[in-house]
Formats: structure tokens, C-alpha cells, sequence
């Protein structure tokens, strides 16, 4: 409510009042209308000056105080000063507003505040796993086991084997902190999707036969899966995502890869019959080091960073990704594109 009709209420009620009483006392209404004229002009005249001194100015104060601070600085040079006309109400708006951006900016702090400290004791479990094994093969080696060819050689096979985790780790985590920072771009291009998923698989096939996992592209569209995505890095997330399917899978099973066509959209599934994942990590599935309880216990390789990686690739498209899964079953990874639109078949003019 403005100012003055608050004000012009109030005048008026006291200006009723007074009136009235004089009404009950004289029984005149000349000095019945004498009196409302005077009390209500007078109460105006006093509550309006009260309360625009005592109150409104400096409800005023606050709201453009809020309000600027809620624009920033840079929006409000461009905005220049602005007073409400009512800011009684507004100010009620700007409060609850403003409240509720600073409790979402402080548990969005907060989260990250929890995630850096997960970050900093996973990151360094995750180094200090295979360091500590270098360590342990290097002193065996040291204390004797060199001068034993066949123990040295399987000691310095591990050795290798811990090395090699140590810079995959590192290579990765410098991977996730580039995509993050915008260090490498996305670089769209045009490009047969069937076409690359087949390059992948290919690539993928002397692992499918160590882990003795068939695959299967379900090829019900050979033309037009024209995308538009930056091709080495969806080739990334294929790869990750199938090294899952095989490490997660089972002995004989199946990976597939299907390939849908959406409205404007690509949808990509990879499919496996593995282990699958339970309902209540799907979730965190996709954090940084996340990896479940039941692939930790299988001793399976690997640092939770692929899907982490996978994420990143998909949303710097402003594509989604999602998991479909059964513990015991398998899952299903599915990912869009941005389709390029098929060319209109164009029919010949006939001049008639
Ligand atoms: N296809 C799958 N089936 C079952 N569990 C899966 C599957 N894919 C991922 N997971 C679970 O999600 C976790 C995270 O996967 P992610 O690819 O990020 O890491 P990783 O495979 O453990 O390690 P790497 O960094 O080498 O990829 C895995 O540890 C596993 O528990
Ligand atoms: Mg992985």
C-alpha cells in the first residue's frame, strides 16, 4: 500500500472518531463535519510527516539497499538509482528474494566445501595406493629379490603395472581440471556417428576378448547419424563408457550399442548384462573417485574418474547423460547429440 492512502485511512478513521464523539456530545452535525474536517487534515498532516520521517525513509534506505546489492554493482551503474513507489511491499519481496539467493549461495558453498574435502582424501588414497606398492616392490628389489631373476622380474612387472595407474591417474585429473577450466575447447564438427562408434569398437576388441565380452552395434540407422559434436572427445566417452561395460560386465556377456534417433537429438545407449549398480549410488555416480562398493570389492582397477570425464564431455555439448541399471542385471549408459538435420529430399521441377 502507497504512502498516502495509508496514511489518508488513518486520517480518516481518527477524523471519524473524533467526529463522532463530538456528534455524541453536541448532536450538531455542523461541528460533526467541522470536527472530521479538522481531525482528518491535522492526523494527515502528522502521521504522513511521522512516518515518512521515522519509517518510510528508512525503509527506503534498506530497500535500495537490498536492491542494489541484489543487482550488483555493474547492473546497477547501468540500472542508475531506482526508488519503488511502494516500497513497503516491495522491500516485504526484496527481503524474502534476497534471502533465499543468499541460502542457496551458502548451501551451494557449503557443498563444495564438502566436496573439496572429499576431493583432497580421495585424491590422496588414490595416489598413495599404488605409491606405497612402488615403495614396497622397490625395497623387496633392494633387499635382495634383484639377485632372484624370476621374482625381480614379476616384482618389476607390478612395478610397471603401478606406474602405469599412477600416470593414468594423472593424466586424468588433468583432463577433469582442463575441461573444467575451459582449457580445451569443444570443437564442433559434422560427422557420421555410426561411422566412429565402428572405430571404437574396433579399437576396443582385443579387450572385449580378454574380458570375453561379445559387441554388438545395433545398427538399425547405417545413414544419416550425422551429429554435431567434437569427435575425439565423444570417441573419449565411448571408450570410457564400453571399458566400463567390460570391467563391470560378465565373463561371455554382451555389450551393445544402440543408436536412436530422437527429434532433434541423437541418443546413444551402451548396454551391458553386468553386475549392475545399486539404486542408491546412481546419484553420485558420476562424481570424481565415486566408485560402488561392489567394484571396489571386485578389486577392479580403476580411480572414478572415467565417468566424472564422460559428464564433462557430454554437458560441454549442453547434451545429458543418464544410467539406467539392475543390480545383478546390467546397465544402460545413454547419452544425446545434437542431430544435424537430414537434407529434404528435393524433387525435380517439371516445366510443364
Ligand atoms: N557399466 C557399469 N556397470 C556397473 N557399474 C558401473 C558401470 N560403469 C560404472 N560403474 C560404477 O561406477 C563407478 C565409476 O565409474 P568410472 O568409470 O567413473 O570409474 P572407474 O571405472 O572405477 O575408473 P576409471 O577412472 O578407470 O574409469 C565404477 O567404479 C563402478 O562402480
Ligand atoms: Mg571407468
Amino acid at each position: 500500500m502507497k504512502l498516502r492512502t495509508l496514511v489518508f485511512f488513518n486520517s480518516l478513521a481518527v477524523g471519524l472518531s473524533v467526529a463522532g464523539v463530538n456528534f455524541y456530545f453536541q448532536h450538531k452535525w455542523n461541528y460533526f463535519w467541522l470536527a472530521l474536517i479538522i481531525s482528518f487534515f491535522v492526523s494527515y498532516a502528522v502521521f504522513y510527516f511521522l512516518i515518512e520521517k521515522y519509517v518510510y525513509s528508512k525503509i527506503k534506505i534498506i530497500y535500495k539497499l537490498i536492491h542494489s546489492l541484489k543487482l550488483g554493482k555493474d547492473l546497477k551503474d547501468a540500472l542508475g538509482e531506482y526508488v519503488s513507489s511502494d516500497p513497503i511491499n516491495d522491500v516485504e519481496q526484496e527481503v524474502k528474494d534476497w534471502a533465499r539467493d543468499k541460502k542457496s549461495e551458502i548451501d551451494e558453498l557449503r557443498k563444495q566445501e564438502q566436496f573439496r574435502r572429499e576431493f583432497l582424501s580421495n585424491i590422496s588414497h588414490e595416489f598413495k595406493t599404488p605409491l606405497f606398492a612402488i615403495e614396497g616392490y622397490v625395497e623387496a628389489l633392494k633387499d635382495g629379490a634383484i639377485d632372484e631373476p624370476e621374482l625381480a622380474k614379476n616384482f618389476l612387472e607390478k612395478l610397471s603395472r603401478n606406474v602405469d595407474r599412477l600416470s593414468y591417474l594423472i593424466k586424468d585429473l588433468n583432463e577433469i581440471s582442463k575441461l573444467e577450466s575451459g582449457e580445451i575447447p569443444i570443437e564442433f564438427q559434422k560427422f557420421e556417428l555410426v561411422a566412429l562408434v565402428k572405430e571404437v569398437m574396433e579399437s576396443l576388441e582385443l579387450k572385449a576378448k580378454k574380458y570375453q565380452i561379445s559387441m554388438l552395434l545395433k545398427e538399425k540407422y547405417d545413414q544419416h547419424t550425422l551429429v554435431n559434436a567434437d569427435r575425439e572427445k565423444i570417441r573419449q566417452v565411448l571408450v570410457n563408457l564400453i571399458d566400463n561395460s567390460f570391467k563391470y560386465g560378465k565373463q561371455g556377456g554382451t555389450t551393445a550399442v544402440t543408436i536412436f534417433k530422437l527429434h532433434d537429438q541423437i541418443l546413444v545407449e551402451i548396454t551391458d548384462d553386468g553386475i549392475g549398480i545399486e539404486e542408491k549410488c546412481l546419484p553420485r555416480l558420476f562424481e570424481r573417485f565415486y566408485r560402488t562398493d561392489s567394484s571396489r570389492n571386485r578389486k577392479i582397477g580403476g580411480s572414478g574418474l572415467g565417468l566424472a570425464i564422460v559428464k564433462h564431455i557430454v554437458e560441454a555439448h549442453q547434451q545429458t547423460i543418464n544410467v539406467r541399471s539392475t543390480e545383478g542385471l546390467g546397465s544402460t549408459f545413454g547419452f544425446t547429440l545434437q542431430k544435424v538435420a537430414e537434407p529434404l529430399i528435393s524433387l525435380p521441377i517439371l516445366n510443364t
